[in-house]
């Protein structure tokens, strides 16, 4: 029996074009983000002679992209992840010392969960574009866990530089 509650069953062809439509009506335009030296400044991080700049907070998905940068021989201590991490290597020479690889120019690598490992760059140094999924857990000598970062973790750090230096935040990082 029907009845006027009933919805018409569209044809394959009318779902298509509906999806299209709403495509159209929903989608997110792309965008760019300024995230150059005036927009997304270098900030010290991990240790000396290592600097960070800001590309995107995702914090939905506990996400975040970063360009990380030494100039020469530097480190960042023994972490583990626990989601992934891609690094795609823009300059210079990396790798961890847990491995006997190194990373060059045009080098990805994949950061999987779970592995601890201890980053360092070359004597020409690195530049490197990051894509962090999840938090990094870095652990002392005796694998005590001594601190925590996740997306809010790097937040506050680029908004604590930022105040400190008097230099606006660049809302548009979020994304
Ligand atoms: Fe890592």
């Amino acid at each position: 029996m029907s009845t006027e509650l009933e919805m018409a069953v569209p044809s394959a062809e009318e779902v298509a074009a509906q999806v299209v439509q709403a495509t159209l009506d929903y989608q997110v335009e792309d965008r760019i983000v300024p995230a150059g030296d005036e927009t997304s400044p270098w900030i010290p991080y991990g240790g000396p002679g290592m600097y960070i700049r800001f590309l995107m907070f995702d914090v939905r998905r506990g996400r975040f992209a970063v360009l990380l940068r030494t100039e020469g021989e530097a480190e960042l201590g023994r972490h583990k992840h626990r989601l992934q991490v891609d690094g795609f290597t823009l300059a210079g020479s990396w790798g961890y010392r847990e491995y006997d690889w190194v990373a060059k120019a045009g080098d990805l690598v994949h950061e999987s969960p779970g592995a601890i490992h201890t980053l360092y760059s070359g004597p020409e140094g690195m530049l490197v574009y990051f894509v962090v999924e999840g938090q990094l857990e870095f652990f002392d000598e005796n694998d005590n866990l001594a601190d925590t970062q996740d997306v809010f973790w790097f937040i506050n750090h680029y908004v604590q530089y930022c105040k400190a230096h008097q230099i606006p935040v660049n809302t548009q990082l979020w994304d």
